[in-house]
């Protein structure tokens, strides 16, 4: 009794306040790809013939992925571009999350690129989700083309009693959220929302993000397979991304950073 009753009275408030800052941490092996400690950061390399320290690739992957940093020209928030000739042409897109200020933007590619160069040095293909933005880059033509692979799961730490509840207003919400993101035009498709939980004071955050060169089809697709994987990722937990080249997918039990 005794023990309950500090369980309830001292110890649950406390989970509660510290809920917030708990971080989102990588938690599932099945999916291809790494996390940094809080999953600010998380990457994956595929195709993974090496190229050489060096190489003409490697100089026009260097050139290609500065250049979206260094140059001011270009809209911070969304580049898609190549360099160099076949079989040394590279192709890269960055995408940055669409509620973020366009400074925040140049310090997430910034990073990222810098992660990418560092982390999968000598690679043909490569991608980064942070939380803020998405690089990646291929010898592939990438641009207008729906990737659902590699397919990275990062559930969160957090669980929950009511899953079912959750559930039953996250759903819609997504469904919501995927059909904005698709009307967006071709530099932004993107959409944020977000749900109370019935009796309960719960709410649940979202937001859904296309590469913005994808059709709305294609848009529309990729994330209705990522919805479609929500249970597998993040079913019994209060929060999760699901993340492919082409679409990303974020809910939690608070507002999104
Ligand atoms: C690649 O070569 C450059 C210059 O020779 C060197 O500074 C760098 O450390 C090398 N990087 C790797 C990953 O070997
Ligand atoms: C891309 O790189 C892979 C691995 O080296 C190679 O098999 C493929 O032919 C390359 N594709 C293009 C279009 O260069
Ligand atoms: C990424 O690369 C840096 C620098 O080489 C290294 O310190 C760090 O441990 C790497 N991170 C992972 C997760 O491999
Ligand atoms: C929640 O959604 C409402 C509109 O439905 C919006 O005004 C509000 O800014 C959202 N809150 C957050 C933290 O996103
Ligand atoms: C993701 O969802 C699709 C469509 O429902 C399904 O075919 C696929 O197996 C799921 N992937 C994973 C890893 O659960």
């Amino acid at each position: 009794m005794g023990s309950s009753r500090l369980l309830v009275f001292i110890i649950l408030p406390i989970l509660l306040v510290l809920a917030p800052l708990a971080p989102t941490i990588v938690g599932d092996q099945t999916t291809s790809g790494v996390c940094t400690m809080r999953a600010e950061y998380c990457w994956s390399y595929f195709n993974t013939k090496n190229t050489n320290n060096g190489s003409i690739y490697n100089q026009n992957l260097n050139t290609l992925l500065s250049s979206f940093t260094s140059n001011p020209k270009i809209n911070p928030r969304f580049y898609s571009s190549s360099r160099g000739q076949a079989p040394n042409k590279v192709n890269a897109i960055a995408v940055c999350r669409g509620d973020v200020a366009s400074e925040d933007c140049r310090t997430c590619f910034k990073d990222s690129v810098s992660i990418l160069l560092q982390n999968c040095t000598n690679q043909k293909e490569a991608i980064i989700w942070a939380e803020h933005c998405t690089v990646r880059y291929s010898n592939i033509s990438i641009f207008g083309l729906l990737k659902y692979e590699p397919l990275k799961f990062v559930p969160s730490p957090n669980k929950i009693s009511n899953a079912e509840r959750f559930k039953q207003v996250r759903d819609p919400l997504f469904g919501n959220l995927r059909e904005k993101a698709a009307a967006g035009n071709s530099i932004l498709k993107f959409a944020a929302g977000n749900a109370s939980v019935p009796c309960t004071t719960q709410t649940v955050y979202a937001n859904v993000q296309c590469s913005p060169d994808l059709d709305k089809q294609k848009c529309s697709d990729c994330l209705k397979e990522s919805i479609s994987n929500i249970t597998e990722c993040c079913g019994g937990v209060g929060g999760g991304r699901v993340l492919r080249p082409s679409c990303y997918l974020r809910f939690e039990s608070n507002p999104i950073p």
